[in-house]
């Protein structure tokens, strides 16, 4: 059995089943090097308001030191049986330094350990995914550089809708990521604040010195009220929530690789180390990273929800519902670092086949908008030249005939205004060239954007 940080009022031993299913520690371990530093400042701030004497504080810092270098080394090993983290270090600390780690709980409760080490973790972990969106990035706008000249249709409605260079559809997914990433960002500005010393809800009688910790946990600012403080878990809904986001940004590109590596399209190749086979057709690759990323985003969603559903109905301030937060948190945190490392990885080793996208933009019905807007320049008004569009598009479907096919006098029977340079249309790197303005696919304005991205860094 493990020492209990508040035995002392129960006369029964609690029951065994209950007490497995109460306890954190299998979740909240990862808490751990947050708690140590906590505990550290914690220490220090103790000693400066009297309650610890110097060789007390220099016998904690050292049990704190060893606990330390035995995490990092991967040695240490802590009681599996713990009720939390915080119970577990609690337990090492005493072992390490002895009877004085029992003063280490002056001053504070488990309510502002576990929202300090909870921010501290989503502080860390939000600028840890910020930099893995960055990373990740990085490997699309290479893509993107790579494919600027490799022309694609563009879908709405799964339909293909007008020809884009590949290169600005793949910039489209660094938008939204960095869209990711600026909520983030968010994220761990909100996430930035002491908050120890509100003790269990109401603050504590010793004079801890807020701002020495706050320093040393490297927080920038001091929260202002003890009750928030305790329930308050805003900053794990931030976190989750931006996770809900990305996971829909991840899902999104996921789909579109899947599209475009369907044996209809046939565009992209996912490198098969990304893939998995079918244990009964051994023809099969499946592009199994990018469906578990796509079935994510319901997982991401949620854990933001199921959190949500256990802060409703809440009082404020510290209730064991809270507890829950942790499944949800790291489920979320760990999954999408990891996919983001992998997603990156195979956006590097994404093929693209020309000649399959040359084939593709030879579908003339692509080039219809830039026909109604070539005879709106020829003075036609856009509801008729869109409507001349059509009867040419259903002329040469019912006489099976390419649009770059019918003669101009027959052109000229649905608009008038028609020329030579109707010819001219039916052609991918035209077409993105006819686009003038910012954000386009124009090639100029594709290449703005790369150039940008890159100076971003
Ligand atoms: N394991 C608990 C949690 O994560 C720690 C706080 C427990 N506090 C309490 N008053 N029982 O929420």
């Amino acid at each position: 059995m493990t020492t209990k940080l508040w035995g002392g009022r129960f006369k029964k031993k609690i029951d065994a089943q209950f007490e497995d299913f109460s306890a954190s520690f299998r979740w909240d371990v990862r808490l751990l090097p947050y708690d140590l530093s906590i505990d550290t400042a914690h220490t220090h701030s103790l000693r400066r308001c009297g309650v610890l004497n110097a060789s007390e504080e220099k016998k904690l810092l050292s049990a704190l030191a060893r606990l330390k270098s035995e995490y990092e080394k991967g040695a240490l090993r802590l009681d599996p049986g713990s009720e939390d983290v915080h119970t577990a270090v609690q337990t090492k600390l005493t072992q390490f330094a002895g009877s004085v780690a029992e003063k280490i709980h002056t001053g504070r409760s488990r309510n502002d350990l576990v929202a300090q080490s909870s921010r501290l973790y989503v502080k860390e972990h939000s600028k840890k995914l910020g930099l893995l969106i960055g990373r990740f990035q990085k490997a699309i706008v290479k893509k993107a550089k790579q494919t600027q000249k490799v022309f694609v249709p563009g879908m709405t409605h799964l339909q293909n809708a007008q020809v884009l260079s590949q290169a600005h559809v793949f910039l489209a997914y660094v938008e939204m990521l960095e869209r990711s990433k600026r909520r983030l960002e968010l994220v761990t500005e909100l996430a930035d604040v002491c908050v120890l010393g509100s003790g269990a809800l109401a603050g504590t009688t010793f004079r801890l010195d807020q701002s020495r910790m706050a320093k040393e946990l490297g927080l920038s600012r001091i929260v202002n009220n003890s009750y928030d403080v305790s329930g308050d878990r805003d900053f794990l809904l931030n976190l989750l929530s931006s996770l809900s986001f990305l996971g829909i940004h991840l899902s999104r590109i996921a789909e579109d690789l899947m599209i475009g590596q369907t044996k209809g399209v046939a565009l992209m190749d996912i490198d098969e180390t990304f893939c998995t086979g079918s244990s009964m057709m051994p023809q099969k690759k499946n592009a199994d990273f990018l469906e578990l990323v796509r079935g994510m985003a319901g997982v991401l969603a949620g854990n933001l929800t199921g959190f949500l559903m256990t802060l409703k109905g809440l009082p404020t301030s510290y209730n064991r519902d809270l507890q829950w937060d942790k499944k949800f948190l790291f489920d979320s945190v760990e999954n999408v670092e990891i996919s983001l490392e992998i997603f990156a990885r195979l956006f590097s080793s994404l093929n693209i086949s020309e000649t399959r996208a040359r084939e593709l933009v030879e579908d003339e019905t692509l080039y219809a908008t830039d026909l109604a807007d070539y005879l709106v320049g020829k003075g036609m008004v856009f509801k008729k030249a869109h409507e001349a569009v059509g009867s040419i598009i259903s002329f040469a479907e019912e006489n099976n005939v390419k649009l770059s096919k019918i003669g101009l006098d027959i052109v000229r029977r649905f608009a008038p205004q028609a020329d030579g340079g109707y010819y001219d249309l039916f052609n991918a790197e035209h077409s993105v060239r006819q686009k003038a303005v910012q954000g386009s696919t124009h090639p100029d304005e594709v290449a703005r954007q790369i150039k940008a991205w890159e100076k971003k860094g």
